[in-house]
């Protein structure tokens, strides 16, 4: 046959393909997710993440120990606790779970662990919702006082970047100009920038004990038929100092990404999240399909379309297994 186009040349053996390989995956830029709790001694499986723990300040340092002899030296923290109130008052004491741990953390690891942290109300209001409710609404502008504080504590703490996933409006600038004033210029801020309301946070409500009450995130997290719209998010998140700019969730969402990259000059993250990670081990479990090869694949995909840095679960089976990155 007269072909002169054979794209096939460059995929004859392991060698070319990787000679012509478009993008690459790294192990470096993945962040492990940690659940921290109250009290002492505890560390219990998550029903529903499998691998995924939930665990007091004592016992998580212990587990990051270990995660970092396997090469994992950037977390991201998530606080668990029955003690919720109105007004969220538990987001930032000095007995909040997060704020212990990354004490202890930074103490003992200083630099050589990159310690992040959610800032959002969620896991600390007494309706589960991402803001403070005041006269039944979620209240925007008092919430947004509210997370600015609890970042302050966060950085006070030690951690190294905070990360709000509230999508309260205006909250990336309140957050920088706390911590700020307070001398926390060097604080990096990841931006949960496109935040939607999506089904694949299931397994991490229930994780973090933090689904609503009564209602739904719509109000402030954003509606899957809109895409233009995240560029607006991005506009206004670049406009109040955010130092990266995350999509969340990330697989139905490659677009989004996508769209981030030919729009801004920031580094982009994209969260892996609980759902998405979770029907990967369930599809495992049957045997249908591999582990390994899945997450790395989902993973990829979240590179190719714009992504440089990664929330990942899998990061430790990654690390522990040895999956192939390609
Ligand atoms: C808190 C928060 C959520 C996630 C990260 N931060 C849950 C939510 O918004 O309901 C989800 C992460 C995951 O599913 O892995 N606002
Ligand atoms: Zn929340």
């Amino acid at each position: 046959m007269d072909i002169v186009n054979r794209p096939r040349r460059t995929r004859r053996n392991q060698i070319v393909r990787n000679l012509v390989s478009e993008t690459t995956l790294r192990v470096d830029r993945l962040i492990q997710p940690y659940f921290v709790t109250d009290g002492e001694s505890i560390k219990d499986e998550i029903n529903g993440l499998p691998g995924i723990y939930r665990e007091s300040p004592d016992s998580l340092v212990k587990s990051v120990n270990d995660d970092m002899k396997l090469g994992i030296n950037k977390i991201m923290l998530f606080g668990v606790t029955d003690r919720k109130d109105q007004m969220a008052t538990s987001s930032m004491d000095e007995t909040n779970p997060v704020i212990l741990a990354t004490n202890e953390l930074k103490q003992k690891f200083g630099d050589d662990l990159f310690v992040s942290a959610d800032v959002c109300l969620c896991a600390y209001t007494d309706t589960g919702h991402c803001g403070v409710t005041v006269d039944d609404e979620i209240d925007n502008d008092r919430s947004v006082a509210v997370l600015a504080e609890m970042a302050l504590a966060l950085a006070e703490a030690g951690c190294d970047c905070v990360a709000p996933s509230d999508m309260m409006d205006g909250r990336v600038g309140a957050i920088r100009e706390r911590l700020d004033i307070e001398g926390f210029d060097d604080t990096i801020i990841l931006a949960y920038t496109a935040k939607y309301a999506s089904a694949y946070y299931g397994p991490f409500r229930e994780a973090a004990n933090s689904s609503p009450g009564k209602g739904d995130r719509k109000g402030y997290q954003m509606d899957y038929r809109n895409r233009t719209e995240a560029l607006r998010e991005l506009m206004l998140d670049e406009e109040e100092g955010a130092d990266i700019v995350m999509v969340k969730p990330a697989l139905a969402y490659l677009d989004i990404i996508s769209d981030f990259k030919r729009n801004t000059e920031l580094p982009i993250a994209a969260y892996n999240v609980s759902g998405e990670y979770t029907a990967v081990k369930l599809l495992a479990e049957t045997g249908l399909a591999d582990e390994g090869l899945m997450a790395i694949e989902n993973l990829t995909a979240m590179t190719r379309a714009g992504a440089s840095i990664i929330l990942t679960y899998h990061l430790r089976d990654i690390l522990t297994h040895g999956w192939h990155i390609g």
